[in-house]
């Protein structure tokens, strides 16, 4: 056979193993989708298109292929270097080569028996049915514009007993108004919001320092609170439980009313979940600066094991740091976002806790971008301090940690570094 027959033999055998073989949506990409999109990309949760089915992901073959070439999508901004974490849910080489010879291909659907079975996702709660749920008291009316100032709703439990939460997940219901919501425990006998009415929202921008526990939260790309067998959150009887929430508006007025749902341990625990949050208030980020460093730390008075971090800065976070500096003088670095996105407040949770002995120091290091060339920069001309809102900055390093179940942890860290969180 001359060459250029072979050649052209060897080409046509091939286009007929790919033909035979093409990347198909149901064989290859719903599978991907379903690992690592539909957690979002589904109705009623975040994304703002579904994934569902052929027809939903067909129209977005294209940005999905961009997207994850970009890693944009899924959105996780941990340095690979440090760390592992369970959540992490980066797609892997294959998955992207996956979902982009998909939309070169032309998107093909392929055949439907080759699909996987659907993932049976819950409507609503995620985390099984609750064991109590909680309402925001009253409907909040959303002006149509301006600045909402913080809004906490303190709401009875009317527990009679100590109460252990192992589950815990907030249903935002206007996400298109609503920024963030932070459920905490308020301690019987705590002075926090004293004043406050039961049913009315209490506002304020001004920082307070908040009563204990973040119980769970709401922001866009976090997973409900589900802890691992054995660890729970302690409510002791009498508490009441704080919601903050931060709604931002977007020209059309809103009504809403967010609720929230708790799951009890069926049984005792061995380790009481606490968070801890080293931050720094006392900076002021020039006007221009390219790259202003802040820092904080605490240091760890009782052995304990550290479980999730979520740094959290705004519109001019630039970069975020967490380290351990042992007894023994030896550091690690435990997380690092060399990109933080501050629309993003990520839990990174560890694959393996990490035991703290006593006397170890977690140190924190922001850097801010408060120059021209930050394009979510408000206005580049302003120093900024510390502030509630988005266009002025926090730094907090938020750590989810653990303790023996009876400890407790009022020892864990030093004063006036035990406040749980502020802000
Ligand atoms: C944690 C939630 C979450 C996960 C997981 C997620 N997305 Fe998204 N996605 C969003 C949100 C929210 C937006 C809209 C805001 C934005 O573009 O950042 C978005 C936007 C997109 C867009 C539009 C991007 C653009 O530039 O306009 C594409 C395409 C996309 N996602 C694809 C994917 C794919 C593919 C996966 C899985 C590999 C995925 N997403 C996983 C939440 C998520």
């Amino acid at each position: 056979m001359p060459k250029h027959l072979l050649f052209l033999s060897l080409v046509a055998a091939w286009i007929a193993v790919a033909a035979d073989n093409p990347v198909t949506f149901h064989k290859d990409v719903l599978p991907v989708l379903q690992a690592r999109c539909q957690g979002c990309h589904r109705p009623g949760e975040i994304g703002p298109m579904s994934f569902l089915t052929y027809k939903d992901a067909r129209p977005w073959a294209k940005a999905m292929r961009q997207a994850v070439l970009t890693r944009k999508m899924p959105p996780w901004f941990a340095d690979p270097r440090h760390g592992k974490f369970v959540n992490d849910p980066s797609l892997s080489q294959k998955g992207i080569d996956t979902l982009a010879a998909w939309a070169d291909a032309g998107a093909p659907e392929g055949n439907p028996k080759d699909a996987p079975k659907p993932v049976p996702f819950l409507n609503g709660w995620n985390i099984g049915v609750p064991d109590k749920v909680f309402e925001l008291p009253r409907e909040f009316q959303v002006p149509a514009s301006g600045t909402v100032e913080y809004q906490h709703f303190v709401v009875p439990t009317g527990f009679t007993e100590d109460m252990w939460v192992e589950r815990a997940e907030v249903r935002v219901d206007k996400r298109d108004v609503v920024h963030h919501v932070l459920v905490y425990i308020r301690e019987p006998g705590s002075n926090y919001l004293r004043e406050a009415k039961f049913g009315e929202p209490v506002a304020f921008t001004g920082s307070q320092v908040l009563p204990s526990e973040i119980v769970t939260g709401w922001a866009p790309g976090n997973p409900p609170t589900i802890l691992p067998p054995g660890q729970a959150f302690l409510v002791k009887a009498g508490s009441d439980l704080v919601i903050q929430i931060h709604y931002t508006t977007n020209g059309k007025a809103a009504v809403d009313r967010t609720k929230f749902g708790l799951i009890f341990a069926k049984k005792p625990p061995t380790e009481r979940v606490v968070t801890v949050a080293p931050h720094n208030r006392k900076f002021l980020i020039p006007a221009g600066a390219a790259s202003h460093r802040v820092d904080s730390s605490v240091t760890v008075r009782q052995s304990s094991s550290l479980m999730a971090f979520t740094p959290h800065m705004h519109m001019r976070g630039k970069s975020f740091e967490y380290r351990a500096v042992y007894p023994t003088g030896e550091s690690q670095v435990l997380l690092r976002i060399p990109k933080y996105d501050f629309n993003w407040q990520l839990v990174y949770a560890l694959e393996k806790p990490l035991r703290l002995p006593q006397g170890t120091r977690i140190e924190c290091t922001a850097y801010f971008d408060n120059s021209a060339n930050n394009k979510f920069n408000p206005d580049p001309n302003k120093a900024i301090p510390w502030g509630d809102q988005t266009w002025e900055e926090m730094m907090v390093g938020f750590m989810y940690m653990t303790i023996p179940a009876g400890n407790n942890r009022s020892g864990l860290v030093r004063e006036p570094e035990a406040i749980a969180a502020e802000e």
